[in-house]
């Protein structure tokens, strides 16, 4: 799907970080966007800085793990723009570090209703537009950590492999109604964000006071705007897959390795 001037876009998570860059990215590329954002003292600011510009970006406050605040900003972005040509299901949140059985049934509801609800919210409440309209793509950001086990976040990866494997399923049943409808999964390495102090304002985490503020101190070395660019890349180019940042395809390359040398042993 091409993105230009005449493309409206809804992003989730928006105020911040990955989402953030999208919308920029967005803007360059002449679209119309719509941010939305659980924490709705980011969007003001946010806005500003996407509007400098000249552009026009939106904003609208979102729980993506409320079926019926999904539902609003679908309701929204119509009532605004008549149209939705790119969804991207982006908000998240990071769970507590410690190993599976120490992880507590808040976090997992937690995780569950943001990163997998949220996603599946999203497309429910926009995909039968983008298939009334013949024309639409949606974006869901996921993590290498859903290509690959990151040992001490399991209630982060669950979620993340879930996010994988049903946009991998979402974009076959898209293709069904209509070829030239889709769904892409960003699976970005460490990306420099403020995920860790956002997590904690939501209470998703507790951080020491001494922790860096961005992501980039635990050694990102991909900022939001180069994650936006090779998603929107991947979106434009149909691909169902893209995994920025260092060391993610030898980690995904040395499971699919292992997962099918695992079922050879199986079958002989
Ligand atoms: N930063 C990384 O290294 C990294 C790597 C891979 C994947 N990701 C994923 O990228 C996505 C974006 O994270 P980020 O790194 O840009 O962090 P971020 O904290 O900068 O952005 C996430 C945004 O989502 C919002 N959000 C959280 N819960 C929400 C809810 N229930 N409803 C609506 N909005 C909500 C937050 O307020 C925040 O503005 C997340 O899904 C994260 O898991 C991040």
């Amino acid at each position: 799907m091409h993105i230009n001037s005449d493309t409206v876009a809804v992003i989730t998570g928006g105020a911040s970080g990955i989402g953030f860059g999208l919308a920029e990215s967005l803007v360059h590329r002449g679209a119309r966007v719509i941010i939305s954002d659980i924490r709705e003292d980011a969007l003001e600011p946010a806005l500003n800085l996407l509007n400098k510009s000249g552009a026009h970006v939106v904003g609208y406050p979102v729980d993506v793990a409320d079926r019926r605040s999904v539902e609003a900003l679908a309701a929204e972005t119509m009532r605004l723009f008549g149209r939705v040509d790119l969804v991207c299901n982006n908000a998240g949140l990071i769970s507590p570090a410690a190993p599976l059985w120490e992880q507590d049934e808040q976090t997992w509801q937690r995780m569950i209703g943001v990163k997998l609800m949220g996603v599946i919210n999203g497309t429910t409440a926009f995909a039968p537009q983008l298939i009334a309209q013949g024309r639409g793509h949606i974006l869901n950001t996921a993590s290498s950590g859903g290509l690959s086990p990151l040992p001490s976040r399991s209630p982060y990866t669950a979620t993340m492999h879930a996010v994988v494997g049903l946009t991998e399923t979402l974009d076959l049943e898209l293709k069904q109604v209509n070829p030239v409808l889709g769904a892409t999964v960003l699976c970005p390495g460490l990306v420099d964000t403020p995920l860790g102090h956002n997590s904690a304002s939501l209470g998703a985490i507790t951080l020491p006071p001494s922790t860096p503020r961005s992501i980039r101190d635990l050694g990102a070395s991909l900022t939001p705007r180069e994650v936006a660019e090779a998603a929107l890349g991947a979106v434009e180019a149909g691909t169902v897959h893209v995994g920025p940042g260092e060391g993610v395809l030898e980690r995904t390359r040395a499971r699919v390795e292992r997962l099918l040398a695992d079922l050879a042993v199986g079958v002989q």
